[in-house]
């Protein structure tokens, strides 16, 4: 299919977003009015995310780049979520009105590319306040509610869900082997990376050797000692909320990004329903949709591999 240059570029920037185990749940669909996006029906995650509501986020962050790389070419687009059979999707009808997109989201354009998902230490250094407000903001433009943890005892007992989420996880072997399903080489196109030669040893090791108690005590530690803890979430939960949270998810990182911090997930409570309900009562307010820890990466994030946007299209 020929595709309009500008509009190529849109979906190699949409497809930057992250996703959960880089899975890159997304589909386009190029119209005469516009671009839809939709969930890829094949790219789930039955273990960890078995009611589709990461997969829903993941489409939402990627719906999120398209209005940036849209805003930064000057070209408005009505954002329309829509409600399908097999999930939500979302419609970006060219208009030409100038919404408030226009104004806000171009200078994150640059930022697409260069936003990365952490997994190792943060440095000491602390996230200054006025950065926690600018995120905080970004959050509540799409509609979704950001909270830094703050005070000793709600970071405790945060770091506790973590703990206990994480072990109750690594001692599923279904999660375990979902988790190693998604581990593979960069020339994939998708999934976790793992080395060519030395993949097959740490998927074995993931589904065999790894012990919970210790992966636990780790991430606690992430928890514990990160600058920042943030949840983000939303009012009420549903398809339609997980969109946003996506949309919301990424305007934050990208703006994250813009002042040098990335992000380093904690979602293990929300991946399991009863830890939601605790982390929901302990953050006392609507309904939290991811747990992330952000700092100042002490090393070089590395980039995951994407697939070609041929492989994207939806006719
Ligand atoms: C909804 C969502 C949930 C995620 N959950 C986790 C997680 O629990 N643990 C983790 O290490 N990364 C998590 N990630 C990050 C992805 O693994 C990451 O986006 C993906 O590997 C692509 O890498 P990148 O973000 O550096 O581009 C999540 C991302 C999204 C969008």
């Amino acid at each position: 299919m020929d595709l309009d240059p500008v509009i190529r570029n849109w979906l190699e920037l949409a497809a930057q977003a992250p996703s959960s185990h880089n899975s890159q749940p997304w589909r386009f669909r190029v119209a005469r009015d516009g671009v839809e996006v939709w969930t890829d029906p094949e790219r789930v995650l039955p273990v960890s995310d078995p009611g589709g509501r990461e997969r829903v986020i993941s489409v939402g962050c990627a719906v999120m780049n398209l209005r940036v790389a849209a805003a930064a070419d000057g070209r408005g687009l009505n954002v329309r979520p829509e409600q399908a059979g097999p999930g939500p999707y979302v419609r970006l009808l060219n208009t030409t009105h100038a919404g408030a997109d226009l104004q806000t989201l171009p200078l994150l354009k640059e930022w697409i590319p260069r936003r990365r998902s952490w997994r190792g230490r943060f440095r000491p250094d602390p996230v200054p306040p006025e950065v926690v407000d600018a995120l905080v903001a970004a959050a509540r433009q799409e509609g979704v509610w950001l909270r830094p943890v703050t005070g000793t005892e709600p970071r405790r007992e945060i770091v506790r869900l973590v703990r206990e989420a994480t072990r109750e996880q690594w001692r599923n072997p279904a999660w375990r082997a979902e988790l190693a399903h998604w581990m593979r080489p960069a020339a994939a196109g998708d999934g976790l990376p793992v080395g060519r030669f030395t993949g097959g040893l740490t998927r074995w090791a993931v589904r065999r050797l790894v012990s919970p108690r210790r992966m636990a005590r780790a991430e606690a530690r992430v928890a514990s000692g990160a600058p920042v803890l943030l949840a983000l979430g939303t009012g009420i939960d549903g398809p339609m909320q997980s969109l946003a949270a996506g949309q919301g998810l990424q305007r934050v990182l990208l703006e994250a990004a813009r002042h040098g911090f990335c992000a380093r997930y904690l979602n293990q409570p929300l991946q399991l329903p009863e830890r939601r309900a605790e982390l929901a009562e302990q953050l006392g307010r609507g309904h939290p949709q991811l747990l992330f820890a952000l700092g100042r990466p002490d090393g070089t994030p590395r980039a995951t591999p994407r697939r070609p946007v041929e492989l994207l299209l939806r006719t």
